[in-house]
């Protein structure tokens, strides 16, 4: 086969066999096809699009370009589950859920990213506990997940290499924003966990990574159809974006407030709830530990309230090898409020600006090697809605010196509509969709 023969027909918007797609994937791994052919056949996709055969036969391809996780010689007699965000601005709901899943029966291999664009990344926050590993040997971390029930790691060498190269590709040739390339994409690394079910949350709104809810709902059928299809059982929640979801947004801020939160300590934010026990409980109920979604919400709220989701927790960051205390997490040097100077309601915020505005205060990368200053960020955010005055605090913002405070004030400001009239409550979970 002749790789520029296969970019041609998908250039001419044919329909390329399993065989062609697997050439492809294999020649990405192995290096004997170029960057330059890997980015023209980005772009045939990008502007002709694949079916469901050929997008389910891609993720699968770049699924076996590396090692899948093989379960058989651990015995686990009980589902394995993941849950996976397209990502947002105070998404700290892996966290929580991760133990919660592993409380209620479930086995959670969870592969997490570092941050992308505008939006946080599990594994960052998760760096914020001093020595906290996210790269144990794949071994150990099947082991873990044996012992404790889930683990939180990265994505190791071997795991979809063709998904590394295409996507330092995509990022470069403006081809990422594809459907079919984002489903494969994420999907090639989730299925190399040999999952029994999987839960995707396809966010949408202003921090959202897509556009507009359209191109989201597309985005989220496309991913439950093609892991359907691959023996995965998917269901995806498209949730609300459109302020950040937590009561914080940063690394060690967040972290604080998932302990928070699995220990029971203050008033947990009811829109992070809300969509961390919609997502619990569809992943219970596609991995037949709950017969339906109220046992399952039920099963969820339990092991919050007996403390059981939190020791897991505990006990994945010790196995981890990171530090429980988490009252000695970063702090940042300058921690504030930023007051709203004028009054009536906060009506909407772009959120995506306030996902830049942790990146400037240096909690989060403007290239790839740059290094992460984990204390700094925004908490005790006021939700949409609220009622403000001139003296009320927005948030509390974490800054690294007074300069970065009072830029992240002034970003934090204007990222901020507040008028006169009370905003409509939106939905959370605004569709469910399954394949
Ligand atoms: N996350 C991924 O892993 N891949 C994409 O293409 C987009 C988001």
């Amino acid at each position: 086969m002749l790789i520029q023969e296969i970019i041609r027909k998908k250039r001419d918007n044919q329909t390329l066999t399993r065989e062609e797609i697997q050439f492809y994937s294999q020649g990405v791994t192995d290096g004997s096809i170029s960057e330059g052919q890997i980015a023209a056949m980005c772009m045939a996709i990008y502007f002709n699009k694949l079916n469901l055969d050929e997008r389910t036969e891609l993720t699968l391809a770049m699924r076996d370009s590396g090692d899948n996780l093989n379960w058989d010689k651990y015995h686990l007699n009980a589902p394995i589950l993941d849950k996976h965000s397209t990502g947002g601005v105070g998404d700290v709901v892996s966290l929580m859920l991760a133990p919660m899943l592993a409380t209620c029966g479930g086995f959670v291999p969870m592969i997490a990213g570092r941050g992308l664009g505008h939006t946080g990344g599990t594994l960052d926050k998760l760096e914020s506990i001093k020595g906290f590993d996210i790269f144990p040997s794949p071994q150990k971390m099947q082991e873990l997940v044996k012992q404790i029930g889930c683990v939180i790691v990265g994505q190791t060498g071997n795991l979809a290499p063709a998904d590394r190269k295409i996507y330092a590709t995509r990022d470069v040739t403006a081809t990422v924003e594809s459907i079919d390339l984002i489903t494969a994409s994420i999907l090639s690394k989730k299925l190399a966990e040999g999952l029994t079910s999987l839960v995707m949350d396809v966010k949408v709104g202003s921090g959202a990574f897509m556009p507009t809810y359209e191109l989201s709902k597309q985005l989220a059928q496309s991913i439950a159809a093609v892991a359907t299809h691959a023996g995965c059982q998917t269901t995806a929640l498209l949730t609300d974006m459109n302020e950040v979801l937590a009561s914080s947004a940063g690394n060690a801020v967040e972290v604080r407030e998932a302990v928070r939160y699995l220990r029971n300590e203050g008033t947990r934010n009811p829109r992070l709830h809300e969509i961390t026990l919609a997502l619990g409980a569809e992943a219970l109920v596609n991995g037949k530990l709950a017969a339906t979604r109220e046992e399952a919400r039920q099963n969820l709220q339990n092991v919050l309230d007996n403390g059981k989701a939190y020791e897991i927790f505990e006990k994945m960051v010790i196995a981890q090898g990171g530090h429980t205390q988490f009252d000695q997490l970063p702090t940042a040097a300058v921690i504030k409020p930023v007051f709203a100077q004028s009054e009536g309601y906060i009506q909407a915020m772009n959120t995506r600006d306030i996902g830049i505005a942790v990146i400037n205060l240096g909690g989060g990368r403007r290239i790839a090697s740059d290094e992460i200053d984990h204390s700094v960020g925004f908490d005790e955010i006021l939700p949409i809605g609220s009622k403000v005055h001139p003296d009320t605090p927005l948030a509390m913002i974490h800054a690294k010196n007074e300069d970065a405070w009072q830029a992240a004030a002034q970003a934090y400001r204007a990222a901020l509509t507040i008028g006169e009239t009370q905003p409509e409550n939106r939905p959370i979970v605004y569709e469910t969709l399954t394949a």
